[in-house]
């Protein structure tokens, strides 16, 4: 197996996403698999998904080729808008969620995440980067969570409270220009509507 180096992640993600591809030479598809990271850190995540769902027909049980759906959808994600964004994450995460299984982990049981606490990943094994990539993503889609929460109270001109649950998705997903540019909205709202007596 083999981890591209953090900085090419960088490129393909175009800023901290720090999903981990698996690029095992030797594995059934790997030709399509690199063929579309590259597409990918062209910047055509469409393409790159079109090439993995083709590819996974053949070789249904590539936990590479399953992990890079996952890194490829939550690409996506990163540039869509609340509603969209929510849903390629959803997918991203079930498309880890199989990797997991793929690479021999185990579904764990079930919300106390006991069955996961056990599972101890090889160091560098497959196993290891996908229960990565899940868990960031559980990151991620928590952000979002956060954001649809902080967008509510925003429009009931709670924006105090608002701001500090965007600050909270803030911390889950740093480099996430939506939730920061709604953060600074908030803020900006509080301050201007707060002095002009607007909420009063
Ligand atoms: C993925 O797995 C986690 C933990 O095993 C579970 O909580 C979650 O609902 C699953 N999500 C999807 C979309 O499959
Ligand atoms: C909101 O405005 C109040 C009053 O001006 C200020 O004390 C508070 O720090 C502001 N909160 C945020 C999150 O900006």
């Amino acid at each position: 197996m083999f981890i591209l180096p953090a900085s090419l992640l960088l490129v393909a993600c175009s800023g901290a996403l720090e999903f981990s591809l698996i690029l095992d030479q030797d594995a059934p598809g790997h030709k399509q698999n690199e063929a579309a990271v590259r597409a990918l850190q062209k910047g055509d995540a469409e393409r790159a998904l079109q090439k993995l769902q083709k590819a996974l027909k053949r070789h249904v049980t590539s936990a590479a080729l399953q992990n890079s759906v996952g890194v490829t959808l939550m690409y996506l994600a990163k540039s869509r808008q609340t509603a969209l964004k929510d849903k390629l994450q959803q997918a991203a995460l079930h498309a880890f969620n199989r990797t997991v299984l793929l690479a021999g982990g185990s579904e764990g049981l079930g919300k106390g995440g006991k069955g996961r606490a056990k599972m101890q990943p090889r160091k560098g094994s497959d196993l290891e980067v996908a229960l990565a990539n899940q868990a960031l993503a559980e990151r991620y889609l928590e952000a979002s969570r956060l954001n649809r929460l902080g967008i509510e109270l925003d429009l009931q001109n709670r924006w105090e409270e608002a701001a500090a649950l965007l600050r909270e998705a803030q911390k889950a997903a740093p480099d996430d220009p939506l939730i920061t540019s709604n953060l600074g909205t908030v803020i900006y709202k509080n301050a201007t509507h707060r002095s002009s007596g607007w909420n009063e």
